[in-house]
């Protein structure tokens, strides 16, 4: 989703603004823009399409300065051209947004009739004509930002420069997340991702909502909501933030992919005692009474993440495990009730909706407890929870999830593992059983990793198709919806995940030899079941592609393409059947020849709602 950055600097801030926005490159994007303040006022240039088509209209302008913002938009109001794309300039003033501002068209109604031209289709462009507007009526420019916010309904994360004032850099938070960093040299940035300033920055500071200020000279003025004064905080930046290459994979997803096995060591090294299991940032879950009811929510793929999670709490808990999107949840007057424990899941921690429904949460019911389970311990999410457990997966820059997926279920079954032996649900020779098999994993999906290429024998089913089907059961059938939601997002082709059971009530209907269906059959979750359904699929000319972890002794003969992944158990089987369907999802789209890393029109960490 979009991406902003400013800089103050004493020297020429344009490589400073083109190397964080490249860095941002990998949340998607339509169209991309810089504007600087230099000695001949703003200058700004703008183009669609990728960064390097910037770069080219940068060559050839005169646009230069020791201040300047940048900004990559992901469309929401207005088509992705030039035209729309930001920085938006309105009478010495320069904005770039992030957000939706809700009021925009009665202002830009009452802008309009006062004489304020608009060329774009954006919500954004109101903003720098308001701003323009309340400073000719203001000597205090600073009271013109402040006032220019109040009249703002909306989320929005903002950069500004302002003419009347050439070495200033303006910022503002309210819904969307904003950054400030600072450097030992006396550079000031702005961004909406940690990730942006890697490299620039050696200190950070998020800003709270409601937070807005400038920079001058070194010296940072912050205010609250209410303009009230507050002294900055810095951090140290987390050395982990920084995009290390794709070190020679083909693409981030790839190289995501194969990351997995060191992901699941890493989380076994922050959560395993020997042969227990401790939660640092979040103690009081395995110490306070356990809840009465468990809500998890999330976005995309953390919301299948989280789905596979109700059957493993619920099996041992027997308490009920309530699991919603978010964008549903905040809209439909959830009833809570005391003794809930919330979880949201989110793998950058900043999704709008997620963000909202936590929100909601803590607001309806106070005294139950939020833990967030996500990649980013310094984000939204993780500061506004009572806990967080990170997923220790470092910066997933491949927009379709792939080992933040695997983290996920890695960190929930663990959860899920201790809670059941708090509950005295699971004993403790049990526990040490499912702890050892975890470790195992790690072996085991180095090997599925190894002989990836057992994927490649079944691309040229995907050739001619007009979609695809996934079906599982159990714990496995979050699994085939993720299967079915990787293919989608990076080859472009339909494709359906469905609860084996259930495939009879009407995908059944779209069941023909060119429709691939892929089977998820491990032993562990009703293997005859699953079989069957494989039958009656198979029966009405499906091509199918058959995974499980039976011996190969036991494998039917007449399925056209077997995957054949590692026996696990009832927690780690989801994990090694995840490697088989993102191999075959990337395999699909490479043959396809899709844009794998930045798939069109998706946004690695949804900021709008
Ligand atoms: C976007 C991303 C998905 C992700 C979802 C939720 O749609 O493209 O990969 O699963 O957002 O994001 P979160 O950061 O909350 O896990």
């Amino acid at each position: 989703m979009c991406g902003i950055i400013g800089a103050l600097a004493d020297r020429d801030v344009q490589r400073n603004l083109l190397s964080a926005l490249q860095q941002m490159e990998y949340r998607g994007y339509d169209s991309a823009g810089i504007c600087q303040l230099g000695n001949d006022g703003l200058q700004a240039v703008k183009a669609a399409g990728k960064l390097a088509n910037l770069r080219d209209k940068l060559q050839r302008s005169s646009c230069c300065g020791h201040v300047g913002i940048g900004h990559t938009r992901w469309a929401t109001h207005g088509e992705p051209n030039e035209i729309n794309a930001h920085p938006h300039l309105a009478a010495g003033c320069a904005i770039v947004h992030n957000g939706i501002i809700e009021n925009h068209a009665e202002l830009r109604a009452r802008l309009t009739v006062a004489g304020h031209n608009f060329h774009s289709q954006t919500d954004t462009e109101v903003i720098p004509n308001l701003l323009a507007e309340l400073i000719t009526s203001s000597d205090d420019l600073a009271a013109a930002w402040h006032h220019m916010l109040q009249s703002l309904e909306g989320a929005y994360a903002l950069a500004g420069l302002i003419e009347a004032c050439p070495a200033r850099l303006w910022f503002a938070r309210k819904g969307s997340p904003l950054l400030l960093g600072r450097n030992r040299d006396g550079a000031a940035f702005v961004a909406s991702d940690a990730l942006a300033l890697a490299g620039l920055a050696d200190e950070i500071m998020y800003l709270r909502e409601g937070e807005w200020g400038y920079v001058e000279a070194g010296s940072w003025q912050i205010f609250d909501a209410d303009g009230q004064p507050i002294s900055a905080s810095w951090e140290i930046m987390p050395p982990a933030t920084a995009n290390s290459g794709k070190d020679g994979f083909r693409h981030y997803m790839e190289k995501e992919i194969y990351e997995q096995p060191a992901v699941l060591q890493r989380i076994l090294d922050a959560y395993l005692d020997v042969d227990t299991i401790h939660l640092p940032d979040a103690p009081w879950l395995l110490n306070e009474p356990l809840p009465q009811r468990i809500v998890i929510i999330a976005c995309g793929t953390s919301y299948h993440a989280a789905l596979t999670a109700r059957y493993w709490l619920e099996r041992y808990l027997k308490v009920s495990v309530e699991v919603d999107v978010a964008s549903e949840y905040r809209y439909r007057n959830p009833v809570i009730g005391e003794q809930t424990l919330l979880i949201t899941l989110s793998q950058s921690g900043e999704t709008a909706d997620t963000l909202e429904a936590l929100r909601l949460f803590k607001r309806t019911t106070p005294h139950n407890r939020a833990l967030t389970i996500c990649n980013v311990a310094s984000s939204s999410l993780a500061r506004e929870s009572d806990g967080l457990i990170e997923l220790h997966a470092g910066p997933e820059i491949g927009v379709a999830s792939t080992k933040a997926y695997l983290a996920q279920l890695a960190v929930l079954s663990l959860v899920s593992i201790a809670l059941a032996h708090r509950a005295g649900a699971m004993d403790t020779p049990t526990m040490q059983q499912h702890l050892a098999q975890h470790r195992r994993t790690i072996d085991q999906i180095s090997e599925l990793l190894a002989s990836a290429a057992q994927v490649n024998s079944a691309i040229p089913l995907f050739s001619h198709v007009h979609g695809a089907l996934f079906l599982g059961r159990g714990p496995c059938y979050p699994l085939a919806l993720e299967g079915a939601l990787k293919l989608k997002e990076i080859s472009y082709l339909h494709a359906e995940g469905y609860a084996a059971g259930e495939m009879k009530h009407g995908p059944i209907a779209l069941i023909d030899s060119n429709l691939p269906v892929i089977v998820i059959a491990p032993q562990q979750y009703h293997l005859d079941k699953v079989l069957s359904n494989l039958r009656e699929v198979q029966a009405r000319g499906a091509k199918v592609i058959l995974l499980t972890d039976l011996r190969q002794s036991d494998w039917p003969d007449d399925v056209c393409r077997i995957f054949a992944i590692p026996e696990g158990d009832y927690f780690t089987t989801p994990l090694l059947a995840a490697i088989p369907l993102q191999l075959l999802a990337y395999e699909v789209a490479l043959s396809k020849g899709t844009d794998v890393d930045q798939p069109r029109n998706l946004a690695k960490s949804v900021t709008v709602e």
